[in-house]
């Protein structure tokens, strides 16, 4: 079969898309192309691994210089972040509740309250300590800058901003500080959108998108999410080198597909039992090449080999 070139009309971005393959297919390679080309767009990058400011031309955005603070704003979806997140249990969730609606502020403001609450119970008392120390690597030296700002004015720049914004949360070492500030950006990219709502139509990369949108745990904010903020213009673009470990809504909930190549027989599994491929089709994607694909979109009856230019 003759690869093709892909076209994917820019207003489809809006209904999101998604671009799946083994490690080295090509995702990455195939997502720079199309966020370069989308120009319509306000475009934003989370960029996972610190690799699209040598990919595409954009202004490369340092989290740090863009703390995120989590106690001022959407309250109960701050809450549920944590709960997805970083884990807090009920209990946990709801004495920081109710520090929360005495007042809001600043990590360490919210802390120093936590340390003199007054327990009710010994199941407070257990709670409020495993509280505190679930929090506690939010104001780690290394990392307060990142959670106790007064709030970035990354939203602002989203409308300013007419190049790509490449947020670099590479330079998050600690994995799990990483999703926990890439979590609350998109959240509060999502809810800015469905609130206020931004001057353009904006794309927002996802790269290692099980890590948000995972099978076994997703992060409920953005998950739930996904079908209403195209309906006030963000469309996504996921990117994951694991189908079988992503939530099924994930890939439902994506209009167009681009499939690099395939290796594990339970990713193919997924693939094939989600976007029902003509037997022809899934036999070659366990053997394209780097840079070829399967497209599956609106513009096309059938799944289309291609090949990113
Ligand atoms: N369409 C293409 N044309 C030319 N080179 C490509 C193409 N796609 C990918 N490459 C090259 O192949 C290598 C791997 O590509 P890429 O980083 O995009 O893979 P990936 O699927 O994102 O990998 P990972 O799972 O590790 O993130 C890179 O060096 C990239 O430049
Ligand atoms: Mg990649």
């Amino acid at each position: 079969m003759v690869p093709r070139k892909a076209v994917i009309p820019s207003k489809q971005l809006l209904q999101h898309t998604i671009i799946l393959g083994a490690t080295g297919s090509g995702k990455t390679f195939t997502c720079s192309r199309i966020v370069e080309r989308a120009g319509e767009y306000s475009r934003i990058v989370v960029d996972w691994h610190g690799e699209y400011s040598d990919l595409i031309d954009g202004v490369e955005i340092n989290p740090y210089d863009y703390p995120i603070n989590p106690f001022i704003r959407d309250l109960p979806e701050t809450i549920e972040v944590l709960i997805d997140a970083i884990g807090l249990t009920h209990p946990q969730a709801y004495i920081l509740e109710k520090i929360l609606t005495q007042s809001s502020g600043s990590i360490d403001s919210i802390m120093a309250r936590l340390e003199v609450f007054s327990d009710e119970s010994a199941w407070m008392r257990e709670s409020r300590l495993s509280l505190i120390r679930k929090l506690s690597p939010l104001v780690r030296e290394k990392y307060r800058g990142l959670f106790n700002g007064v709030d970035n004015d990354l939203l602002g720049l989203i409308d300013k901003v007419r190049k790509p914004l490449i947020v670099n949360v590479s330079v998050i070492r600690d994995p799990f500080i990483r999703k926990l500030y890439t979590v609350l950006l998109l959240k509060n990219i999502f809810m800015h959108g469905i609130n206020e709502g931004f001057k353009r139509k904006v794309l927002v990369v996802i790269e290692e998108a099980q890590n948000l949108l995972g099978r076994d745990n997703p992060v409920g904010v953005i998950s739930r999410m996904l079908a209403e903020i195209r309906k006030f213009g963000i469309g996504l673009i996921l990117v994951s080198q694991s189908p079988s470990s992503l939530l099924e809504d994930a890939m439902k909930n994506t209009n167009t597909k681009i499939i690099h190549t395939l290796k594990s027989s339970l990713d193919l599994e997924i693939i094939n039992k989600i976007l029902y491929l003509p037997p022809s089709i899934q036999k070659i994607i366990p053997y394209m090449d780097v840079g070829e694909a399967i497209l599956q979109s609106k513009t096309y009856k059938k799944p289309v080999v291609i090949r990113v230019i």
